[in-house]
């Protein structure tokens, strides 16, 4: 049941490498969890380089590409696919600020990120990226939808 005003929405969250090593899977996903948005995909996957460099096409020019590309494929990752009201701003405002020194602790990034390099965790920053990196990394039958009869009285 999607209550009124808000946008329900879908966002690609991808716990970057070197969070799987570090064992933060299980409290990043927490904090997801624990402000009520909900996992409709989830999976562990070594990112070719081709979909890495479509995932992150936008940045194509930068000088820190090569090094994005490397390192995004340098390790497992967590990707997923969150769901909920207003999910795409509440999961960035969870994760914090690209750059860490601007990550205030409280957020993954501030908490847990320690170079902006590695900054732990990618999330989509507007609906249609959303749309567009749910669909590098997920095919239609992976993405589950349910009720979730809580949903009114937990949150
Ligand atoms: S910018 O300058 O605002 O356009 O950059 P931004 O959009 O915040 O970042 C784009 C993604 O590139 C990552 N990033 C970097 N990677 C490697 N090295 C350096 N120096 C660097 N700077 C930014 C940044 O984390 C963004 O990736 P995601 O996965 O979206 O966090």
């Amino acid at each position: 049941i999607h209550t009124g005003g808000m946008a329900y929405e879908k966002t690609y969250v991808m716990l970057k490498p070197g969070v799987l090593q570090r064992r933060l899977t299980g409290i990043i996903l927490q904090r997801l969890e624990e402000k009520g948005l909900t996992l409709a995909a989830l999976k562990l996957m070594v990112i070719p380089r081709e979909i890495a460099e479509r995932h992150y096409a936008e940045h194509s020019q930068r000088p820190f590409f090569p090094d994005l590309i490397s390192y995004t494929t340098s390790g497992p990752v967590v990707a997923m696919v969150v769901c909920g009201e207003n999910a795409i701003a509440r999961v960035r405002a969870l994760a914090g600020p690209t750059r860490i020194e601007e990550a205030p602790p409280g957020t993954i990034r501030g908490d847990f990120a320690a170079v902006t390099r590695k900054n732990v965790i990618h999330t989509s920053d507007c609906s249609e990226s959303a749309r567009r990196e749910i669909e590098l990394f997920f095919s239609p039958g992976e993405i589950l939808e349910y009720e979730d009869p809580n949903a009114d009285w937990t949150y």
